[in-house]
């Protein structure tokens, strides 16, 4: 079996993915930019042509065009391609949960960003699979997701204010990975909302994840952020956020 070829390796999803893929017995490679940078299409096209990938999880940031090339490839190939979205396309004026019909308004660069980059993987490749990714978790510091996030708050200012009026869309980084890899091996091509979160508030969330971790954290209530951007999807299983 040809290897899966993973994006954005030194980021946070995609050894997560790449850790998930190997788990159930697939091959990865990573395209590693500095090698190949992805702006020459000569090495790209020479880089693509000797892995020949079995599929390509595009995680990385960078230039659209690079993932509307990527889809493109895979859609000649006839390969599965997917690409991580983000919860971020949706503005801050509309409100949650989201559901797959809703479209999405973004109100700043990134969301916008993201948001070009699935109008140009789909045009490229309708065959392709976007999944909208909430704030991921893990329960360590490190990388970019909402503990390392609330780790570092806390180390500056000695207390962590939480908003009890913030609905964020998240999920463990462990159930993302597994859910991204059932989306690639037996989903149809789509759009999907992935988000774990059953309803939680950010100071419950907050405050969860401080008594799983014992991380001992000085945590005040606030009400002054006010945004609810869950997201609902039926057709993907809920990756529970079961912080209890
Ligand atoms: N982490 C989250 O909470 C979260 C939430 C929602 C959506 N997402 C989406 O999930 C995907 C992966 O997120 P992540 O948290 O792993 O991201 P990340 O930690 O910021 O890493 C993204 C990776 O993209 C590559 N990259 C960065 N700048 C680039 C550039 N200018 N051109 C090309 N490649 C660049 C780098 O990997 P290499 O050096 O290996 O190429 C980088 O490590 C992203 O598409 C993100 O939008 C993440």
């Amino acid at each position: 079996m040809n290897p899966i070829l993973l994006t954005g390796m030194h980021g946070t999803v995609a050894p997560a993915v790449a850790a998930e893929l190997q788990k159930r017995g697939a091959a990865v490679v990573a395209w590693d930019r500095r090698r190949v940078p992805p702006e020459r299409p000569e090495e790209a096209r020479a880089f693509l042509d000797s892995v020949q990938p079995s599929a390509v999880v595009h995680c990385a940031m960078g230039d659209p065009g690079w993932a509307a090339w990527l889809a493109q490839a895979c859609a000649r190939q006839d390969r599965p391609f997917l690409f991580t979205g983000s919860a971020s396309v949706y503005g801050k004026h509309q409100t949650g949960p989201f559901t797959p019909d809703q479209v999405p308004e973004p109100d700043d660069d990134y969301g916008r960003y993201k948001l070009d980059c699935e109008r140009r993987v789909r045009e490229a490749n309708p065959g392709a699979r976007i999944v909208r990714l909430g704030w991921q978790i893990a329960l360590r510091p490190g990388g970019n997701q909402m503990v390392d996030f609330l780790c570092r708050r806390h180390a500056e200012r000695g207390h962590i204010h939480a908003s009890t009026a913030w609905f964020p869309a998240c999920s463990f980084l462990h159930d993302t990975a597994r859910v991204l890899v059932d989306v690639l091996e037996r989903f149809e091509p789509g759009t999907y909302l992935l988000d774990g979160n059953p309803g939680m508030d950010f100071f419950q969330i907050v405050t969860a994840l401080d008594r799983a971790m014992r991380a001992g954290w000085t945590i005040h209530a606030t009400d002054d952020f006010r945004f609810n951007n869950l997201m609902r999807d039926d057709r993907l299983p809920r990756a529970a956020l079961s912080l209890g």
